[in-house]
């Protein structure tokens, strides 16, 4: 049997990681400044993490939601103490089109309304919903389109009032457009949009799969406009690899039997992976390091000849170059052994690097921009 070729890979295999770095088959050696999507939060085979991961796997794997997993309740606590948001709800899946699945679902049942309204160039995953609310066809089949997403502007507060009305469940929308380009919302922006929110009765879901988890130098990005939401997606950098996806619920959601449910969410192993993930991030502090690294590496390349604009906040990177994006990239990897993150539309290279990254690291970093920009 064969694979079922629907990426375009590069031809690469990695076989081991340590930290910051890769190393393929023939023994080649990468930094990671992509982090496989923006999920290596704390560095690739990070000691206590793998240390605890076989600890628990002698333990138990896996039991499912049929018993209670204390796990659950001890990562809620470590969420609640990372992100501030004080008496919210977890749930717990298994990665993030499922998380926003479920957060749009939850808004559907709660609100008992049926549309909600989406960004235009936003991606929120594959999933039946999730891809209903991402702006993009391509990735739509005919069973997923429908006329119950209703669809607004980046910061345009008029064009979400334009479609607003009282069938509206939820406005979704991410932290920091990631696959878009790294497009930020403005504070003002979310401020207005929490505000509309509230007086049409309507929730509001952020997803933070991509700029969450500490990328931005805040816990949440939404969190730099002083605004809460009513339901956060997360997922990737939770548990630094292991697949877990999660959505924190505002406690004035009041939960009822059956109306969430799955088999592998919130399993040993995976909360394991991720409250190792969290024990780490908060021993070394890695939420604030993205902040100082965020601002060494936006201090570097702010005025290079070679970008046209350089967007971002933290570990959350957007360079759109005056060159091709696609071909710096390809420099970057084959001839620096560099890897880093790509949107295409707006010819734009996205660094997600661990959040355990270094100067020396964006040191290099700059110096083989440099050279494959000159
Ligand atoms: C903002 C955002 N939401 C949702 C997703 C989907 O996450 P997953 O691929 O884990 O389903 C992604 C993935 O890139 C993302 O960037």
């Amino acid at each position: 049997m064969n694979t079922f070729e629907v990426f375009k890979l590069y031809p690469i295999a990695i076989e081991s990681a340590k930290g910051m770095e890769l190393t393929d088959t023939e023994g080649k050696k990468y930094l990671d400044l992509y982090g496989g999507h923006g999920v290596i939060s704390i560095g690739h085979c990070q000691e206590d993490y793998v240390k605890g991961l076989k600890a628990q796997l002698d333990k138990i794997g896996f039991y499912s939601n049929s018993v209670r997993i204390p796990f659950q309740e001890e990562l809620a606590v470590k969420l609640q103490k990372l992100s501030g948001y004080d008496d919210y709800k977890l749930f717990l899946v298994n990665s993030g089109a499922e998380a926003n699945e479920n957060a749009l679902k939850l808004a559907s049942f709660y609100t008992n309304r049926s549309k909600v309204i989406a960004f235009r160039k936003a991606f929120h995953g594959r999933t039946s919903l999730a891809v209903a609310v991402t702006d993009s066809p391509a990735i739509q089949a005919p069973i997923n389109k429908t006329d119950k997403v209703l669809w607004a502007d980046l910061n345009d507060i008029e064009s979400v009032k334009a479609v607003m009305d009282n069938d509206v469940a939820a406005v979704i929308i991410e932290g920091i457009q990631g696959v878009g380009g790294v497009k930020i919302p403005t504070d003002d922006f979310l401020r207005q949009l929490r505000e509309l929110c509230t007086a049409n009765g309507s929730l509001l879901i952020v997803d933070e799969i991509q700029c969450g988890y500490g990328r931005t130098g805040k816990f949440f990005y939404h969190q730099y406009s002083g605004i809460k939401a009513d339901i956060i997606s997360m997922a990737k950098g939770i548990a630094n690899g292991f697949p877990v996806g999660a959505i924190m619920i505002n406690p004035e959601i009041p939960a009822k039997f059956g109306m969430l449910g799955t088999t592998f969410g919130g399993n040993h192993l995976g909360c394991m992976a991720a409250i190792l993930t969290a024990d780490v991030m908060m021993k070394n502090n890695y939420v604030a390091n993205a902040a100082k690294m965020g601002d060494y590496l936006f201090g570097k390349l702010k005025g290079h000849k070679a970008i046209k604009d350089l967007r971002g906040k933290g570990l959350m990177v957007g360079i759109e170059t005056v060159a091709d994006a696609a071909e710096i990239r390809n420099k970057l990897l084959f001839d620096e052994h560099i890897f880093t993150g790509f949107s295409g539309g707006v010819n734009t290279i996205r660094l997600i690097p661990p959040l355990c990254i270094t100067e020396k690291e964006i040191d290099r970093f700059v110096e083989a921009f440099d050279k494959v920009t000159k």
